[in-house]
């Protein structure tokens, strides 16, 4: 049983859908959720569902990313988490972190990478004129957005479609995507999983 803290920034619908994904599952457990900002509606999401939450503020540690690690850390490590994914969360997290947790760290991110890696990935695939648009589940490497892919959800880009509406499509593929990469991946099997909307 593999145990596993969930990063959040934001409203944590993938920490939900991973989190109902694994709910009665004897290959993993969700033994925190924990955001970088104290206001993050995932927070409350978490607690419903029973789970251990915590919030490691990164504001009061300015551009001290090392501390402000640190205090992450000491929260994951302090869970017993072996298995960190990274869903919604909105902090760039340093090569150091990311080795301490080599191998271990998950990210989803909303494009189809290696495409549109960082920010507001909807509105440039729509300026690409892009046909397709969707999310990937990548390992987290020392490099932002461009580790392993694990897997990846396609869905069509349709006319009259805004990065709204766009981000609404792939966020449905996103809860599809996330859960089955993760059960893949604790089982053991880097297969890389392609989904099609
Ligand atoms: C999602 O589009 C995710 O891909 C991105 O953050 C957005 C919100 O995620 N990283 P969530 O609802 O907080 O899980």
């Amino acid at each position: 049983m593999r145990r596993i803290a969930v990063l959040i920034s934001g409203g944590g619908s993938n920490m939900l859908a991973l989190a109902r994904d694994l709910a009665g599952s004897d290959l993993g457990r969700i033994v925190l959720v924990l955001s970088n900002d104290p206001a993050a509606g995932g927070l409350a999401r978490a607690a419903a569902m029973g789970l251990p939450t915590a919030v490691v503020d990164h504001r009061p540690y300015g551009h001290d990313r090392a501390a402000f690690e640190a205090a992450l850390r000491a929260q994951i490590d302090g869970a017993g988490a072996e298995v960190i994914c990274l869903a919604g969360f909105m902090r760039v997290l340093t090569p150091g972190f990311v080795r301490a947790y080599a191998g271990r760290i998950l990210n989803i991110h909303p494009s189809l990478l290696p495409k549109y890696p960082g920010l507001h990935t909807h509105a440039r695939a729509l300026a690409a004129g892009d046909a397709e648009a969707g999310c990937s589940v990548h390992l987290v490497t020392e490099d932002l957005d461009a580790g392993p892919i694990l897997g990846q959800a396609r869905v069509p880009v349709l006319p009259g479609d805004s990065a709204e509406s766009l981000a609404k499509r792939v966020l449905v593929q996103e809860h599809r995507l996330y859960p089955a990469v993760l059960r893949r991946f604790l089982a053991g099997d880097t297969a890389r999983l392609d989904l099609q909307a």
